[in-house]
């Protein structure tokens, strides 16, 4: 009788088990496939032409910090900062997937100053140890993949939001010689420094 009784409560949550397994199974295949299918973010333009400035870039994929602090490159580096570098991340999944950067794909460089340095070599301490600790940001470099508007530099265009903050908000295109010359001559996947970004280096 005992049995009789706590029997029949067990099937409710047999059957609860088996909707929930099955929901979730569910659950599972759409979220692939709207992986899939999240829109992209792509490069917005002014009537001019200039790049505007990428929105929401610090909720992308984040790919690394490069370093190039004044005080190791004799008080005055080329880029005195960290490099913290983001991917849209619609053109991440497909580079992932394809091992090229798709048209309309966004890097974004965000500057970020090393915090005032006690050291001549521009380190300082901290509870961590001695090091180089993000300061204050600087500015923005930012790269799009278009292979027909920007044939003349490579398939990339290379844009500057200002050295300094505040970020400029739209950005012409620089030439060559300002940018892309450097990246043609040593970059490693057309034309991006991949060797620096884990997640993209293959
Ligand atoms: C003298 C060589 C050189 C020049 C000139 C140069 N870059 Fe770069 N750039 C690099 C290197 C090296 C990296 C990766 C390491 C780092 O950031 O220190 C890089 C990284 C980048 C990245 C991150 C993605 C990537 O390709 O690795 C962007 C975006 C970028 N540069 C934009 C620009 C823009 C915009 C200009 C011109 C205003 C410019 N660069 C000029 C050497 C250069």
């Amino acid at each position: 009788m005992t049995i009789r009784t706590k029997r029949p409560p067990l099937l409710p949550v047999l059957t609860g088990l088996v909707a929930a397994a099955a929901a979730l199974s569910l659950w599972g295949a759409p979220t692939v496939s709207a992986q899939g299918q999240t829109a992209r973010y792509l490069p917005e333009y002014a009537a001019n032409g200039d790049l505007l400035l990428p929105k929401n870039f610090n909720e992308w994929i984040y790919l690394g910090s490069p370093l190039t602090p004044d005080g190791l490159n004799g008080g005055a580096a080329g880029f005195p900062e960290f490099h913290n570098v983001y991917i849209e991340p619609g053109s991440y999944r497909i580079y992932k997937e394809t091992g090229a950067f798709p048209e309309g794909t966004i890097l974004f460089k965000e500057l970020q100053r090393v915090m005032a340095p006690e050291y001549p070599d521009g380190s300082r301490d901290e509870p961590s140890g001695r090091g180089f600790f993000p300061g204050a940001l600087n500015g923005a470099d930012v790269s799009v993949k278009d292979s027909v508007r920007y044939a003349e530099t490579g398939g990339w265009g290379f844009f500057n939001f200002n050295h300094g903050e505040p970020k400029l908000t739209q950005a012409p295109v620089r030439s060559n010689a300002e940018c892309a010359g450097c990246h043609t001559a040593n970059a490693d996947t057309d034309m991006v420094f991949t060797r620096f970004y884990r997640l993209l280096d293959r």
